[in-house]
């Protein structure tokens, strides 16, 4: 980081230089935003001009397309942005930010290109740009300081590579998926198959680089705790551009064995979903995450489980017998292999599947996708489950997707992070919509179809709020309909992603940006 830190401050400097100049022509004109740009971004081994790409570009179209990673954003008829900027240099930020502020242009921030309504590269106002973040990709791993730096471009799939690359011993608790970003997930929150032992990945960030409203790059320190607070999970989108986290490696054992089994309905189906609700948070040890896929197949439920355990297959099968017999598992059933492999086989690759697959940014398939969560804090009774499978049936989609809680996630009190989500829940439910038809009649069909099995649910899970994930972005939940962020509209999907987190996180946004530049449909809004 050391090399980052000497050109911040060199650009600093042209940055300062330069701002009478800017804020005198705000007319907001195309040219004018780029000739600020330009004036802003003076460093002349990276001149700006090199990392612009605006609609008359011929390149225009596949930088944007090559981060969509929901296709119902892949559209003509989708809103497109004035200009790509595929920052190289933190100036080229800074002016961004700077220019973006005087010609009242709204930035969005791509990292990965993951978020489910496409918060970083589509806008619900008319005139908006993209900072795009996929070159800042360095991963600086430190296995005897047991951390790494890594910035919001990398993938998590390189970010495990890279750690496993220098120990088989070392890991880090984060997604499943392997190309989401590391900007948006881990501002987000970001979960995956060790959160029961070790929590989020925001339980184990040391540190974090942002470059805030006023063009300054902060670290912890200097940003203080708040801030700091506020980019581990309330979404780095309404503080600033984060550059990167220092994260916290966490041990893992030399070899963890992983199963995957199916059953398909017969009358023991919905006593065996109910027996999975009883012990998956509370029965079983940390080392164990199990997940629990619910979908349709030939007109018939089928329930998948796939399971990490940080131990041998012995110990797995007797922790299994003792505490969850119904599933029936069996030895063959168990696969012994090293963590990243582990990591391979998640990501749902292929059998045999070589680990450099993580460094693959293509991910393996990409859809129209629609996704919106739950939090489960008491088993859905016997009768209720036989009700929603028959739903299911009946609709045929979405999947649900339980992600067991428990472990680590309940002894983490709720303010420690803005993610408040942490005892009490059972499992958080995904629910996930894949097609692949363009056009509004498909999209309009899926959208449906998950809302109605949301509604199915509603007596089943949390309530007052419904709460929801912030990495499972859901418009559903509300936005902000205008681009300027009013309190009231914020505060209805605040409370469900935040809970009482949503007020402190409020009054950071409102010190760090008080005009409110870092906005988006469901950004942090500043105090009325
Ligand atoms: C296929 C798939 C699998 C997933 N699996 C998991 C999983 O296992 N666990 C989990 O927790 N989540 C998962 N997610 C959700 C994922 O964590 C979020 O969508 C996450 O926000 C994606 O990060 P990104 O950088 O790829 O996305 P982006 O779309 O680039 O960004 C998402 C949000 O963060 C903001 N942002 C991005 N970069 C920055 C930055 N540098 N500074 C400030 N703000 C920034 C964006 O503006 C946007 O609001 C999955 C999503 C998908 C589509
Ligand atoms: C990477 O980390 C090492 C050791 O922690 C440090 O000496 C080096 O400067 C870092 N490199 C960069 C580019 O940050
Ligand atoms: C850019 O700089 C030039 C020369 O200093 C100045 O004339 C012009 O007004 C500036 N334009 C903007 C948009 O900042
Ligand atoms: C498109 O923009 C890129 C980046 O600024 C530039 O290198 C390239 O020459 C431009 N291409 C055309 C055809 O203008
Ligand atoms: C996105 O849309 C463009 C233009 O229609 C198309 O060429 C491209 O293949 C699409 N991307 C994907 C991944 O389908
Ligand atoms: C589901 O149906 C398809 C074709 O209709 C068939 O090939 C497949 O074997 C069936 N699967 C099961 C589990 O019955
Ligand atoms: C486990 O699977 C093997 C191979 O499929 C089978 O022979 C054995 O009977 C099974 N054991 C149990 C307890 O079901
Ligand atoms: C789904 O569509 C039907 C028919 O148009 C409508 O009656 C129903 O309210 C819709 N459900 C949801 C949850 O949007």
């Amino acid at each position: 980081m050391k090399s980052i830190s000497n050109i911040a401050l060199f650009s600093f400097f042209f940055f300062t230089v330069l701002v009478s100049t800017c804020s005198s022509s705000n007319t907001p004109s195309h040219q004018s935003f780029i000739q600020c740009l330009e004036n802003y971004s003076q460093i002349p081994s990276n001149p700006i001009s090199a990392v612009l790409y605006t609609r008359d570009n011929s390149s225009y179209s596949s930088v944007l397309q090559a981060y969509i990673r929901n296709l119902r954003f892949n559209e003509s008829t989708t809103p497109k942005p004035r200009l790509i900027l595929t920052a190289l240099h933190v100036s080229h930020i800074q002016a961004a930010i700077i220019c973006a502020k005087s010609h009242g242009v709204q930035m969005k921030i791509r990292s990965g290109g993951h978020d489910n309504e496409g918060v970083s590269y589509v806008s619900n106002v008319p005139d908006f740009f993209i900072l795009d973040m996929f070159n800042f990709r360095m991963i600086n791993v430190s296995i005897e300081d047991e951390s790494a730096w890594v910035e919001v471009g990398a993938t998590l799939g390189e970010v495990y590579y890279r750690i496993a690359e220098r120990s088989n011993t070392h890991g880090f608790p984060a997604g499943v998926c392997p190309t989401v970003g590391v900007g948006g997930h881990i501002s987000g929150g970001g979960y995956g198959n060790l959160m029961r032992k070790y929590g989020l990945s925001v339980d184990n960030i040391i540190d974090a680089s942002i470059i805030d409203v006023n063009g300054r790059i902060l670290d912890r320190k200097s940003m203080g705790e708040d801030l700091f607070w506020a980019i581990t999970g309330g979404g780095g989108a309404s503080y600033g551009v984060v550059l990167s986290y220092k994260i916290k490696l966490v041990r893992v054992p030399n070899i963890v064995t992983v199963f995957r089994v199916v059953r398909r309905y017969n009358e023991n189906f919905a006593d065996l979903v109910y027996k999975y609700q009883k012990v998956a948070a509370d029965k079983l040890p940390k080392e164990l995450f199990i997940r629990l896929i619910l979908d349709v197949e030939n007109n018939t439920n089928r329930a998948t489980f796939i399971t990490m355990f940080l131990g041998n297959s012995q110990e797995l099968i007797s922790v299994m017998n003792k505490n969850f017999p119904e599933l029936a598992l069996n030895q063959t059933d168990c696969v012994q292999m090293s963590w990243i492999e582990s990591v391979v086989f998640s990501a749902i690759f292929p059998t045999g599947t070589p680990v450099n697959a993580l460094l693959s940014r293509v991910p393996q398939v990409l859809a129209h996708i629609k996704r919106k969560s739950d939090y489960l804090k008491r088993p859905i009774p016997k009768e209720g489950l036989e009700f929603i499978l028959k739903k299911m049936v009946e609709l045929r989609t979405p999947i649900l997707v339980f992600n067991p809680y428990g472990g680590k996630m309940a002894e983490i009190p709720s303010s420690e992070k803005p993610f408040p989500h942490r005892a009490g829940n059972i499992a958080k439910i995904q629910y996930l919509t894949n097609w692949d038809e363009n056009g509004a009649e498909a999209e309009n069909r899926y959208l449906n179809l998950t809302r109605t099995l949301f509604d199915y649910m509603t007596p089943f899970v949390s309530m007052n709020p419904r709460e929801a994930f912030l990495n499972y972005r859901d418009f559903d939940i509300g936005i902000n309909h205008n681009g300027r962020n009013s309190y009231l509209e914020g505060a209805v999907y605040g409370v469900k992603y935040f809970k009482e987190n949503f007020n402190r996180l409020v009054k950071i946004k409102t010190k760090v940006d008080p005009h409110n530049f870092f906005r988006n449909e469901q950004s942090i809004p500043i105090l009325p």
